[in-house]
């Protein structure tokens, strides 16, 4: 079995867990995050399925787990899309990039948690960040009327508005802003799409949207990244959309081998109105790559992180009639997940100096064994991202039993098949940050686990800080889920000493297992819901919107936004 049936086959359930080896530290705390795909079966490709925001606490005891225990509580976000989908679940149909309705497509909120101060969201590349209430995990607004984002991507300007975004906004520590993007489609300079950089000061419902003058590229903006003065876009490239496949074709666009990059200075979006066009720094980095993370401190560059995904394609998933890359069916459970890695992964530190044009390449680290580099964890805090220390990286390892024999003839020029011959262990490594070297790794050599995103909790934080100890990702803790048929388990490591072990495990009391989980995250306290004036979905309904709509569906939508208003 290449990964857990569990990833398809469990469902989401809020649930108790117990330490079952080591001790659990006092000086750990917080909750862990995670966002996910509901997974109901229903589209061919899971990942576009409706979110849920699961959160389990550090600390024993709270949000209703005994003395001992550790609360895992689990919500589906109800966002207005969710809302109409359950009402009238028909209208809605399933299609290798999601749903789509009359109402639009809906926004499903899956990909990534984001808390940002006492304030929690959930994100996704093809619609805006929806905030939750932190302690419910209800669902409470979305971000920015879609008249200020200048409407949808696509044009269809319908109740449920497609918006092709960053599944990874970046929340500015100093500006007390969100960054993030918008994409749209251009026929210049070459037939693309044109990034815009998106701006929310959180203090009201509108955004600012600056277009990139003269950019188009074919790919999508999955991470923003920022300095204390740049934010910092990239072509994620490795999910192309592709033409022939979206008319029932298969797919023949492949991943690039090098993506650009662009450089933003803060001040000068700001200083400009929304709308008005922007120039960017432009700079290139192979491989391509979904995650990338700068040093916050710019005084002596642009120094960043770039998770590589060497050929990993995101657009390929699997399908039921797929065999394995060695002729084999693959298995039922698997069906509807993405293709994972064909190639083992870079990971590289870049300095750019955006005055001069310079760019220089500070370290890089790849190993056989560096396959499936499925997330990292680190210090989040604005100490820690000024001067970063540690940068933690689980490896899922191999896995050629999720690699379809139709992904490796779409890229047989740029695979080497006998890299997938077999299964290998997963590791949890800790690289320096500046040079890459790893300084420790733990291996787990059980291929029946997958290992999935890990998150740093900072030693003895003060409640309500993202800090505590020394910054840097270097004091304090990793955790490190692990998805198994045998039951979740959360494994703790002390930060400074990974290639030590877990210092404690925990597991589900009734041995509990968990569907896919895609992003975490790392939130110090959960508060009530701040005080904030925000978008209705009310606000944005108008006849033209829903011009396409019968009369039922119409008074759905008004009964959701009635819904939705007295709460
Ligand atoms: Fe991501």
């Amino acid at each position: 079995m290449p990964t857990p049936d569990s990833l398809t086959t469990a469902q989401h359930h809020d649930f108790d867990l117990e330490v079952v080896a080591g001790t659990w530290p006092a000086d750990v705390s917080g909750e862990m995050l995670f966002s996910a795909p509901s997974l109901s079966g229903s589209l061919p490709y899971g990942i576009f399925d409706f979110g849920a925001m699961v959160r389990l606490s550090l600390t024993p005891g709270t949000h209703g787990a005994a003395a001992d225990h550790f609360a895992l509580r689990t919500s589906v976000i109800e966002t207005p899309s969710r809302r109409l989908f359950a009402a009238t679940p028909d209208a809605f149909t399933p299609g290798p990039l999601g749903y789509t309705s009359p109402f639009g497509p809906p926004n499903s909120a899956n990909t990534a948690p984001l808390p940002w101060g006492d304030r929690l969201y959930a994100t996704w590349d093809a619609g805006r960040p929806v905030e939750l209430h932190p302690d419910t995990l209800e669902y409470v607004a979305e971000v920015g009327h879609i008249d200020s984002w200048g409407g949808p991507s696509m044009g269809g300007d319908t109740v449920l508005p497609f918006l092709f975004s960053s599944a990874h906004p970046v929340a500015d520590p100093e500006r007390h802003g969100l960054w993030t993007t918008k994409l749209e489609p251009v026929s210049t300079p070459t037939f693309g799409m044109q990034p815009s950089v998106v701006w929310w000061d959180r203090t009201g419902t509108e955004v600012k949207v600056w277009p990139l003058e003269g950019i188009s590229f074919p790919g999508s903006t999955h991470t923003v990244s920022q300095t204390r003065d740049w934010v910092i876009l990239c072509d994620s490239g490795n999910f192309k959309a592709d033409a022939g496949e979206m008319f029932g074709g298969e797919r023949t666009v492949t991943i690039d081998a090098e993506v650009p990059v662009w450089l933003l200075r803060k001040d000068d979006l700001l200083s400009r109105p929304s709308g008005t066009p922007v120039n960017p720094v432009s700079f290139r980095v192979s491989p391509p790559n979904g995650h990338f993370y700068a040093r916050y401190d710019d005084s002596d560059g642009v120094s960043v992180v770039w998770e590589g995904m060497d050929l990993m394609d995101l657009a390929l998933y699997l399908r039921p009639d797929d065999v394995d890359v060695h002729g084999n069916p693959v298995n039922p459970a698997s069906v509807g997940l993405y293709n994972m890695a064909m190639a083992p992964e870079t990971i590289t530190e870049i300095l750019f100096e955006p005055e001069t044009g310079k760019v220089i390449e500070h370290g890089a680290f790849r190993e056989d064994w560096t396959v499936n580099l499925q997330l990292s964890a680190m210090d989040w805090s604005l100490e820690g991202s000024s001067g970063p220390t540690l940068h933690h990286v689980s490896y899922q390892g191999m896995r050629p039993g999720r690699v379809t024999r139709r992904a490796a003839q779409l890229y047989e020029d740029r695979i080497d098949l006998s890299r997938l011959a077999e299964e290998t262990p997963g590791y949890l490594v800790s690289f320096e940050r500046g040079s890459m070297e790893p300084t420790a790794r733990w291996e787990y050599p059980d291929t029946s686990e997958l290992i999935t995103s890990p998150t740093f909790a900072p030693r003895s934080p003060a409640p309500g800080h993202y800090d505590g100890g020394e910054p840097g990702g270097h004091d304090g803790y990793v955790v490190q889920p692990v998805i198994s048929d045998d039951g979740f388990r959360v494994d703790l490591f002390d930060a400074a000493a990974v290639g030590s072990g877990p210092v404690a495990s925990l597991k589900g009391t009734n041995r509990d297992r968990i569907p896919l989980v895609l992003h975490s995250a790392w939130m110090p306290t959960v508060t009530g819901l701040a005080d904030a004036d925000r978008l209705r979905f009310s606000d944005e309904l108008t006849d033209d919107r829903m011009t396409a709509l019968d009369d039922d569906q119409r008074r759905l939508v008004h009964r959701v936004a009635e819904e939705l208003d007295a709460r």
